[in-house]
């Protein structure tokens, strides 16, 4: 049985597209079976992904059936293999072809109108639990890349989740953001998902000859709560693969941000839902 994860905080910015690829990337190279679903309107991850959001190709399918579908077995067809990882494993023959281990449900622009539709309409929340909890038999991992918001989509992936992970940037406005984002995760186990667990943190987009990074890499640290999984190095080569559908981890596995998703990957296997 699979086990969904949430890659959350409403600030923007902060690396939670970033964290989901390449940490699915990770996942999927050491053999597991990895499906990311795509629940930003911006699409951000379906566009790192090397496709354009609504593309006819995906036909009518993408994460918005996760939540509109009435049975789960109709949404059993809505992800997909990923056309730039197929060819960089061709092209790369020493690389574990990860093309039937790593999936995606896409993005789609009309996920905008989620948060209406589900003010409007009671039944899409637990239609959407009921849905991507019923694609943990064919995954080992399901990563949900969350919107910048504390929003009806996003708290209804943290009530359907067995992990939630924090993605943060070392500044001082992200950290009182994340005060908001602790009482919705407590909200959430209190009263919906007793069984959600904090993962931990991600300090994302560090340098460590910064002062202020290393302050907040000593405040991070020291929470209790909330542990620290690892740092991922600000380095212009985790953008630049973006432009060519992959993440750091294909695409410079041997880079410091690439090891360092790598070894959080290793850390969140070891884990046990
Ligand atoms: N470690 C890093 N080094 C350099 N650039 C990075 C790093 N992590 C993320 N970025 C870049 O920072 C930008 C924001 O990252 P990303 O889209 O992953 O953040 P996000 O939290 O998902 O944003 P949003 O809240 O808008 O969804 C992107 O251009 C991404 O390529
Ligand atoms: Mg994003």
């Amino acid at each position: 049985m699979g086990a969904i994860i949430s890659v959350v905080n409403e600030k923007g910015g902060v690396g939670k597209t970033t964290t989901t690829y390449n940490l699915s990337t990770a996942l999927a190279l050491k053999g597991y079976r990895v499906l990311m679903v795509d629940l930003d309107y911006q699409c951000s991850l379906t566009v790192s992904c090397g496709y354009v959001p609504d593309m006819k190709e995906f036909g009518s399918t993408n994460t918005t059936d996760l939540f509109e579908k009435k049975d789960p077995s109709e949404v059993e067809d809505s992800f997909f293999t990923i056309d730039s990882i197929e060819e960089f494993c061709k092209m790369h023959p020493g690389t574990p072809d990860i093309t039937e281990r790593l999936f995606l449900t896409p993005g789609t622009i009309s996920m905008a109108e989620m948060e209406n539709k589900m003010f409007i309409n009671d039944k899409i929340r637990p239609q959407f639990i009921r849905n991507i909890q019923s694609l943990k038999p064919f995954f080992h991992y399901i990563l949900v890349d969350c919107p910048p918001a504390l929003n009806l989509p996003m708290t209804a992936a943290l009530i359907a989740s067995d992990g939630v992970l924090i993605p943060v940037k070392p500044e001082a406005l992200d950290f009182y953001g994340l005060l908001a984002l602790d009482r919705t995760i407590k909200t959430v186990q209190e009263n919906l998902n007793p069984d959600l667990i904090v993962l931990g943190t991600i300090l994302n987009l560090y340098r460590a000859t910064v002062k202020s990074h290393n302050e907040y890499l000593i405040k991070l640290g020291a929470d209790t709560e909330r542990p620290l999984l690892g740092t991922v190095k600000e380095t212009a080569i985790v953008t630049k693969g973006v432009e060519m559908g992959l993440p750091v981890v294909l695409n410079s596995p041997n880079s410091q941000p690439a090891k360092e998703f790598i070894s959080i990957a290793s850390t969140i296997s070891e884990i046990q839902f």
